[in-house]
């Protein structure tokens, strides 16, 4: 197979938000940015978000960044990172004024202001009472944003290069990165983007499980592609379920609908959260929610024929306030769940929807990983933001609306990044290794020659029953360790995957078969990482660490204060400090404490 070769200043894969955010700095810079993408950039996983993006503007009940920080750090159960916090939380209003001027259609208050709608785990001075902290274009924030940070590239001249699935990252002899591989799925032929400089925007991989809210698009192709180039992932173990997915179906229904005044019920009609949250009730942090339920569910308090399910009831609002500001949530209620929410609940349950961990970067989007004794060290041409990043700012568990804010403030702040190190001279184009493609070429070859091998399919479905059966919402340790033996097996099975399809224009099979590559490197990180932590913190609970005085919510500080990386080669796992110390002297770093709304 002949490969072809591109050259950019910067190459960027993913054009979900942080993508598009990173591109626009480049190319309004006037750096030759090139833009891959599986799909057309308005269909990315970030047109799926709900119900807004956090900034604490204050512009329908006072805030500030202190407080946004403040819940942050307590969200995240002490694992977010206090540097990246504090940068993410005092960049919010800049960076949702500026989308305000690419001409996103936020929802209006009466005084003509963004309007703002309450999230869980956010709060007023310092978890007193909620915030109203969510910018929301109605129920449709993400692809509001999308539009707006489409459009702005297209007058800054990206070269998008639509339909092309990346295939893996290229390192030199130094272990820099030089560029990707990537295959066109219109001809099937692979290139090579030859580039400075390399960022990954490709969001989460909430495939790995069996009930998701995610596109099937989120395969994990960033994680997957760093940790086969030897780049260790952080923090794998903790995965967020949002607590209302439509029961059966996985798809969202936002928490802004409980932001707007919904509340979850239990088969008697009880409003549960009262008693698991007193002061935040059904506005508590997503991680609390989703175990309240789980547990009423399984206390036998569930609703339905099979008691499986909560509802969440909205009957209460208005039609009018439903239609107005829960346009998109009717309508999947009504065709997912056959339920109109303006005169019946709808029925929910947790389903898979974030991914906290990720690649290790710093606030400044550099990919970091160990080196010669420092923990952070940047890989020098690599950068990454948005849900495939963990940067760290999510730690254990992730805010609503924090998503929409992360993947703008480090879409941004790496674009900076790679502006700086290019103009300032720090990045060079530095030669192609001879080998740049043969990991790729290896890879198609395999599939194109493999006979009496496995369906895509069945390993695909394999895995995502184990890792919904051993890692969900609660964990216990028995089934921890099986989880690992039955991923490392599924693991073994990929290699042997199977195509029937060997052509070549728009093979999807083969697609699908390159994606599993990635989603298994996610898995694999999961599983072996949640095995290994002993504790309970934030999304992950594990039955042997319950909540005690000496370790509040099962949470052990003394040896699980630390982020964790797992590393492909040999499943090894190593750790690293969390920074507890915030970026400015204006704050002071927010003290550990036993996590209660
Ligand atoms: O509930 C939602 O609208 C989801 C928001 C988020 O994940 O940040």
């Amino acid at each position: 197979m002949t490969v072809a070769k591109r050259t950019f200043d910067a190459v960027i894969v993913g054009a979900g938000g942080a993508g598009l955010r990173a591109a626009l700095q480049l190319s309004e810079a006037g750096l030759k940015t090139a833009v891959l993408t599986k799909v057309f950039p308005t269909r990315s996983h970030t047109v799926a978000a709900q119900g807004g993006v956090a900034a604490s503007l204050g512009n329908s009940t006072e805030d500030n960044w202190h407080w946004h920080m403040y819940d942050t750090v307590k969200g995240s159960d002490w694992l977010g990172d206090q540097d990246a916090i504090e940068f993410m939380c005092r960049k919010a209003n800049e960076v949702v004024v500026e989308l305000e001027h690419y001409g996103m259609p936020f929802d209006r208050t009466d005084n003509g202001k963004i309007y703002q709608r309450p999230f869980g785990g956010h709060s007023q001075n310092y978890g007193q009472s909620p915030v109203s902290r969510s910018c929301a274009a109605a129920d449709r924030t993400g692809h509001a944003m999308l539009h707006a940070l489409y459009q702005r590239n297209v007058r800054a001249n990206t070269q998008f290069f639509v339909e092309w699935i990346a295939l893996d990252l290229i390192r030199d002899q130094d272990g820099d990165v030089v560029g990707v591989t990537a295959l066109e799925l219109e001809t099937g032929e692979v290139s090579i983007f030859h580039s400075k400089a390399t960022i990954f925007a490709t969001g989460g991989a909430g495939r790995i499980f069996y009930s998701s809210t995610n596109a099937f698009i989120n395969t994990g192709d960033g994680v997957g592609m760093a940790a086969r180039a030897g780049i260790p992932l952080e923090d794998m173990e903790f995965w967020q379920f949002h607590p209302t997915g439509v029961a059966g179906a996985g798809v969202l229904i936002t928490e802004g609908v409980r932001g707007e005044g919904g509340i979850l019920r239990n088969a008697a009609g009880e409003r549960f959260m009262e008693r698991y949250a007193p002061n935040l009730k059904d506005l508590a942090s997503r991680d609390v929610v989703s175990r309240s339920m789980v547990t009423e569910i399984n206390e036998g308090r569930g609703c339905g024929p099979d008691k499986d399910h909560v509802l969440l009831d909205i009957t209460h609002l208005s039609p009018e306030t439903i239609m107005k500001r829960l346009p998109g949530i009717r309508e999947i209620s009504i065709q997912f769940a056959g339920v109109d929410p303006i005169k019946a609940p709808i029925p929910v349950v947790p389903t898979c929807h974030y991914q906290m961990g990720g690649i290790p970067t710093n606030y400044k989007g550099q990919v970091v990983v160990p080196k010669d004794g420092e923990p952070n060290t940047p890989v020098v041409g690599f950068y990454a933001a948005g849900e495939c990043a963990c940067a760290s700012v999510h730690g254990a568990n992730r805010l609503g609306t924090n998503s929409l804010l992360d993947l703008l403030v480090f879409g941004k702040s790496a674009g900076e990044s790679v502006v700086d190190d290019i103009q300032s001279g720090n990045l060079s184009l530095k030669p192609l290794p001879a080998d740049a493609a043969d990991a790729s070429l290896a890879r198609i070859s395999r599939l194109e020659n493999q006979t009496g091998g496995e369906s895509v399919a069945e390993v695909g479905q394999a895995m995502r029953r184990s890792m919904q059966k051993h890692a969900g919402v609660f964990r216990f340790d028995n089934l921890l360790k099986e989880g690992v033996t039955a991923i490392l097996d599924v693991a073994e099975r990929s290699k042997r995957t199977e195509i029937k399809d060997k052509s070549k224009v728009w093979n999807t099979a083969r697609m699908e078969a390159l994606e599993l590559d990635n989603l298994i490197e996610v898995a694999k990180a999961t599983m072996i990482s949640a095995e290994a932590r002993k504790e309970s913190r934030g999304a992950h609970v594990r039955d042997d660490a319950p909540d005690t005085a000496e370790f509040p919510n099962g949470r052990n500080d003394k040896e699980w204060l630390k982020h964790t990386l797992w590393y492909r080669e040999g499943n090894r796992l190593d750790y690293k400090p969390v920074t507890m110390k915030p970026l400015s002297h204006d704050v002071e770093p927010i003290a550990l404490a036993k996590r209660t709304y």
